[in-house]
């Protein structure tokens, strides 16, 4: 019998039952492709991972039978706080879901109340802490997702006395730097955590979840190598640079995968006609129902820039605007699909009415229209600022759509300009605007522009190797505060 790992995976959202942005796709995703791992890719060790969710009143709670599980207390400095747990089965997964006051009082996963996700993710963090002991599974590590989960590391190294969790170790993905949680102070007091003392942490961070997680945790991941280097920098360090380049031996990026069966052209559902690189013939009739259904005219002479994203100002589409409004000597149609930041959106929206025949804007969360614009699009634009990782850009390649992207993070990873797609240096709408007209180029030359789609298409993007880096990680942790080292 191999020996069994086992981890408890803590995220604010995943796919199918809740999905804001990228986190959801990973969350749904690298916990089912790590159990799925062969005995040769983990060492010899069965990974029994299970995720955790908070219980948010938008779950869509019809996607599996969810069932009552344990009713527990979590203690606080003025008596203790209610949790129900309830439990379903994802593909073979125990997933857990928890529920409590500061959960079932807030409607959105992330809200415009920052008081109020500190509230609910303290608690959350916590509950599942707890949850672990109530069911008496004793885990091998913890695994935190950015800050909404990192309190729960933070808790294992303020309990190392306790014999429960004495030989558990954790593990963070920064999925997210600059997201920090704010001041917890508070709610730190009323848990019991104590202060933080370490002077590695600057002053400031000290009562932050994000950097009290980063301290606790045993290994650090980035999402991606280059996001990994960049937050060593000031420039994406986010003032937590020096603390980090001292864990510099406990830090390894590891870029994120796509779930390939979800994310595949030959069987998405939603799309006009499915398609692979045999039929690829195919996928043109998927821009033509995209133009006709958002009401622009088909010509396929002309180049559909497609945009799918969180609306918001690391996203870089300020940059776009401007850029495309010095494009005007070139035909382009431009479609994006978003919502988020509302100074952005207006500006969208003002783009749009000076080119009502050629740019659309949806300023909503849709998810079958995202795949129609995978699949419609001839060139997916990802000018973010900063991208730690970046799933769209790697949906585009596989659906055929050709990358135009910042050298940032993960997008510099991922898309190579010249073989895959186009890729600037400056975040600028000067450097924007040129890669811009380069890949208008290049689309103007039929034979050329195939051979990117083709490249893109035939690039593996499926989790298994990146999931059985983080099984390598897993083994060099589990046995840290065992005494006899790795077994
Ligand atoms: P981030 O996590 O920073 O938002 P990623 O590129 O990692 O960026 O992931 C974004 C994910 O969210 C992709 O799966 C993308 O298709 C999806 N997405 C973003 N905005 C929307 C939207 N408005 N409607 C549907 N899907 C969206
Ligand atoms: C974050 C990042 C994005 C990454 C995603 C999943 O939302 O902005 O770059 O792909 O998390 O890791």
């Amino acid at each position: 019998m191999p020996e069994t790992l086992n981890i408890l995976f803590l995220a604010a959202e995943a796919y199918p039952f809740v999905k804001i942005g990228g986190l959801a796709d990973v969350a749904g995703a690298l916990p089912l492709a790590l159990r799925s791992l062969s005995l040769r890719q983990t060492g010899g060790y069965h990974l029994d991972v299970r995720l955790v969710l908070p219980l948010h009143r938008m779950i869509q709670t019809d996607v599996v039978t969810m069932k009552p599980l344990i009713n527990f207390k979590i203690p606080t400095d003025v008596g203790y706080k209610e949790v129900q747990a309830y439990e379903a089965i994802l593909n073979g997964m125990p997933t857990y879901f928890i529920d409590g006051l500061p959960i079932s009082r807030s409607d959105s996963v992330y809200s415009t109340n920052p008081e109020q996700d500190r509230e609910k993710y303290t608690f959350f963090s916590l509950a599942a802490f707890e949850l672990m002991r109530v069911l008496n599974w004793k885990v091998n590590i913890i695994h935190a997702n950015d800050w909404h989960t990192a309190l729960c590391l933070y808790a294992l190294r303020n309990c190392s006395d306790d014999p429960f969790y004495s030989t558990t170790a954790g593990l963070i993905t920064v999925h997210n730097l600059p997201y920090m949680g704010g001041d917890s102070g508070d709610l730190l007091n009323m848990y019991g955590l104590k202060e933080l003392v370490d002077n590695d942490m600057p002053v400031w961070a000290r009562k932050q979840a994000l950097p009290l997680g980063l301290w606790a945790a045993d290994w650090i991941v980035p999402v991606s190598e280059t996001y990994a280097r960049e937050i060593l920098t000031p420039e994406y360090g986010c003032g937590l640079q020096e603390f980090l380049r001292n864990r510099t031996n406990n830090i390894t990026g590891v870029i994120n995968g796509l779930d390939i069966n979800l994310w595949d052209p030959a069987s998405d559902e939603d799309l006009f006609s499915n398609y692979d690189l045999e039929t690829f013939e195919a996928r043109e009739k998927n821009k033509i129902s995209l133009i006709k259904k958002i009401e622009l005219d088909f010509n396929p002479q002309v180049p559909l820039i497609g945009m799918v994203s969180r609306i918001d100002y690391q996203k870089g589409i300020d940059l776009t605007i401007q850029a495309l409004r010095t494009l005007n000597d070139i035909c382009w149609q431009f479609v994006i699909l978003g919502t988020g930041d509302a100074v952005i959106e207006a500006e969208l929206r003002q783009l749009q009415a000076e080119y009502p025949d050629r740019v659309r804007v949806i300023l909503r969360y849709d998810s079958e229209m995202s795949h129609l614009i995978y699949a419609g699009s001839d060139i997916f634009l990802m000018p973010s600022r900063y991208e730690p990782c970046g799933l769209s850009q790697m949906i585009a390649m596989r659906y055929g759509s050709v990358p135009l992207v910042h050298a940032t993070g993960g997008l510099k990873d991922t898309v190579h300009e010249g073989k895959t797609g186009f890729v600037f240096d400056k975040s600028d709408p000067e450097a924007q605007a040129k890669a811009m007209r380069r890949a208008f180029k290049a689309f103007a030359a039929p034979i050329k522009w195939r051979s990117f789609q083709r490249s893109g298409m035939k690039k593996d993007f499926s989790w298994t190797r990146s999931a059985g880096k983080y099984a390598i990680i897993y083994r060099s942790i589990a046995f840290k505060y065992t005494s006899g080292g790795e077994q």
